[in-house]
């Protein structure tokens, strides 16, 4: 076998309170990525749909991770199982979920090809080491290593990030729950919002995020729908992000009041997401957040979907 198709899910990071440590799979949307293996040391990409990628894999989220797998494939590091003769990777990626949507759109390509590549291999690398290679990828994207979309991505499900040095992950089994997500028709770059946030936090405003944090994970391992419901708040990213995000809290309220758990930005932004314990409610919450998007006048995609348990997934 010398070709792969995977399917690589979008992610919502952050999760609201765990900025940068936690993470959720989604079932829609998801990219297209194709995978070829190749009897060159080198990464070629191949842009499918017209979406303006880097060509340069140093410079691509999905060549980069796989440059520094095949340094570590050639060096005297690598898995001892490793081909004794040398390989590439040709990668053509048809884009679905839209760069600067804060749905892991980087994470689903970094992901996808260290997935894909390792199939070809014969899953010689753990997943822990292809979260290693895919954190390359978001450093190209936004100039920071951090794993809450990548992670989920490859893990599936709800994962947190203990650490990132070293590399802790802890896999969390959420109950089921419907996610609505709203995707306005603007960009907003991870770096930038990056950007933008104090460096510093007050210690109570510390402490009263440490106390959701904690509580969301309880909330989710013990399958206690209201204290993840109480527990989605932000108190220290979110009041100086939602500022780039029209309708936010009118959005926020609004589907609160007909009967979410909760939610918040997505990732980075501008999508928003909101999570419900029924699809008749996920579907409320998403005329709300249509109708909020159509009176305001902005362009705007919605997705009604559930957790993705596998991560990226091998379907040719
Ligand atoms: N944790 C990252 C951030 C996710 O919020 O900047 C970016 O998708």
């Amino acid at each position: 076998m010398n070709k792969v198709t995977v399917q690589c899910p979008g992610t919502v990071a952050n999760l609201v309170c765990g900025f940068d440590i936690l993470g959720m799979a989604l079932n829609a949307p998801y990219d297209i990525m194709e995978v070829r293996l190749i009897d060159e040391p080198r990464v070629i990409i191949i842009s499918k749909d017209g979406f303006p990628l880097p060509s340069d894999p140093a410079q691509n989220t999905a060549g980069a991770p796989l440059l520094e797998m095949l340094e570590e494939l050639n060096g005297d590091t690598g898995p001892a199982n490793r081909p004794t003769h040398p390989v590439g990777f040709e990668v053509s990626i048809t884009k679905k979920i839209k760069p600067g949507s804060g749905l892991g759109s980087s994470a689903a390509s970094a992901a996808g090809a260290v997935v894909a590549a390792n199939h070809l291999l014969g899953n010689i690398f753990s997943k822990e080491d292809l979260v290693r290679f895919a954190l390359f990828g978001e450093k190209v994207a936004s100039g920071v290593k951090h794993a809450d979309n990548i992670t989920p991505c490859i893990y599936g499900g709800v994962t947190l990030i203990r650490s990132i040095f070293p590399l802790d992950i802890v896999p969390i089994a959420a109950p089921a729950l419907h996610v609505t997500v709203v995707h306005p028709q603007i960009e907003v770059r991870t770096s930038d919002a990056r950007q933008i946030l104090r460096k510093q936090v007050l210690l109570k405003d510390a402490i009263r995020q440490w106390g959701n944090i904690a509580g969301l994970v309880a909330g989710f391992m013990g399958h206690d729908y209201d204290l993840i419901g109480r527990s989605l708040e932000d108190v220290i990213i979110e009041p100086v992000r939602s500022m780039l995000i029209p309708g936010f809290d009118a959005i926020k309220q609004c589907c609160k009041e007909a009967g979410a758990l909760g939610g918040g930005i997505s990732g980075s932004g501008p999508s928003i997401f909101m999570l419900s314990r029924d699809e008749s409610t996920a579907r409320k919450v998403e005329n709300i957040m249509k109708d909020i998007y159509t009176r305001i006048g902005l362009d705007h995609h919605t997705y009604v979907t559930t957790i993705n348990q596998q991560g990226v997934k091998v379907v040719a």
